[in-house]
């Protein structure tokens, strides 16, 4: 049978986190999976199994996820049979050996094959290293250091030396939330970013330094406006800068590759990852040959980068997602479940602001956003759920899983409106409210 966590208490997942905050600064290693990000002290944190989209805790009180399964990274649902099938293959005979897995260049060729303006593939295991690379090879095939770059891009030096800008002698803070202490202030000024649309602030950056590198996500929150990446492109080739489009997030969400196939922009080099692997770690970054080759001039190198796993997973989720057209189908459920908040939006007067790529769709109220978002959280924690504002749709969210995700919303949206009337609406939670992400420039 179900075990609910209707009465909210706290768990050996909980008590977990207690500890792992006293063993790891942070106590997690990504941002985004602080239970801080969705509901602070009861947030089930661990989990013990997870399969399609039912994630069980340390309790074993079970979960079905509408939020961002595996953080974008479980297209195909938790432990999907047949990649897992060929994973387990490629660990019985040896994921690990002096020589090369031979998957690496048949991956190599399929990313090729989908897009047919890269010539060459470097691969790597997490999307923020496959930046690093990226815009090293960038840097390294423009001769220049200056990036100009809009959207999130990871943790290292290049990109969070952005946040190095001179205020007053204090760090400043362009993307509130992501700290540059220990990034070396030399890097000041060498990471500048613009904002989605604006392409008068990209040309004002091209204009006053020496940019070689342009990176930017595609698309993330809403579409390009005015030919906005056609003149991007414009301006990457009059000026001789290379392009780089960080598809970490937004491959495979819409169509087989790049989000960009579908905009009719290509850049000069692509990244992939999370998707990719549907929960194995592969990142991916591909290129046309006169701006990869220069990946030979500087030192870009790892041991763990050619290990099987990564690869042999890839094959088999780009198999799965031709062969199922995964893309175009996670896409028309996002449309659906927006078309559902929409509804929802309308019917209880919420005025939600709906937006992203329909398959990474979120929504925000107009007032009060954190803590109405935590309160979501808390009760639909109650009612089996992990949720919040946003679904990263994967197959398993299917028709029947949505609708009855829509139903118990909208039980939840009704205490929150009847709370908000009567003023009640802070005592609702039983802990503090959730942090904000960071502010994006796209
Ligand atoms: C667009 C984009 N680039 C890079 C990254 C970093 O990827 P990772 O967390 O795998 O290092 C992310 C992660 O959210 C992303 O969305």
């Amino acid at each position: 049978m179900k075990k609910l966590n209707n009465d909210l208490r706290i768990g050996r997942s909980q008590k977990l986190y207690r500890k792992a905050k006293t063993l790891i600064p942070g106590g997690t290693m990504l941002l985004s999976k602080r239970p801080e990000m969705f509901l602070p002290e009861y947030w089930p944190s661990y989990y013990k199994k997870a399969k399609g989209i039912t994630v069980w805790d340390l309790d074993g009180k079970q979960y079905t996820d509408m939020t961002e399964m595996g953080i974008g990274s479980c297209v195909l649902g938790y432990a999907n049979d047949e990649v897992n099938r060929k994973v387990i293959e490629a660990v019985k005979n040896g994921s690990a050996s002096t020589l090369n897995c031979p998957e690496e260049v048949e991956l190599a060729e399929k990313l090729i094959e989908l897009h047919t303006w890269a010539e060459m593939v470097r691969f790597a295991r997490t999307g923020g290293e496959s930046c690093a690379i990226a815009v090293r090879i960038g840097r390294a095939a423009s001769g220049r250091d200056g990036v100009a770059f809009c959207g999130y891009h990871g943790w290292h030096d290049w990109y969070l030396s952005a946040n190095l800008a001179d205020n007053s002698n204090l760090d400043g803070m362009l993307l509130p939330g992501l700290k540059p202490k220990g990034v070396p202030r030399g890097l000041k000024g060498t990471a500048l970013p613009f904002e989605y649309n604006r392409i008068d602030q990209l040309e004002k950056i091209i204009k006053e330094n020496d940019i070689g590198v342009i990176i930017m996500e595609p698309l993330r929150d809403k579409g390009p406006e005015n030919d906005f990446l056609k003149k991007v492109r414009a301006l990457a080739t009059k000026n001789n800068i290379v392009l780089i489009f960080d598809e970490v997030t937004s491959g495979f969400r819409k169509v087989l590759g790049g989000i960009h196939l579908d905009l009719g922009v290509d850049p000069d080099i692509a990244i992939f990852g999370k998707a990719l692997g549907n929960g194995y770690a592969i990142g991916a970054v591909i290129g046309k040959r006169k701006v990869m080759d220069a990946a030979q001039s500087t030192f870009i190198s790892s041991t763990f980068w050619t290990e099987r796993i990564g690869p042999v997973a890839a094959l088999a989720v780009l198999k799965i997602m031709k062969r199922d057209n995964v893309p175009a189908k996670i896409y028309a459920m996002g449309r659906y479940i927006n078309s559902q908040w929409e509804k929802l939006s309308n019917k209880q007067d919420l005025n939600l602001h709906i937006g992203g790529i329909s398959s990474l769709t979120h929504f925000d109220f107009d007032k009060d956003n954190l803590l109405k978002k935590t309160i979501i959280t808390q009760e639909m924690l109650k009612k089996g759920y992990l949720a919040g504002n946003s679904v990263y749709v994967c197959t398993l969210h299917s028709k029947k899983v949505v609708d009855r995700y829509i139903e118990d919303l909208e039980d939840v949206m009704l205490m929150i409106k009847s709370a908000e009337k009567s003023g009640t609406l802070k005592k609702m939670l039983k802990g503090p409210v959730c942090m904000a992400k960071f502010k994006r420039l796209n």
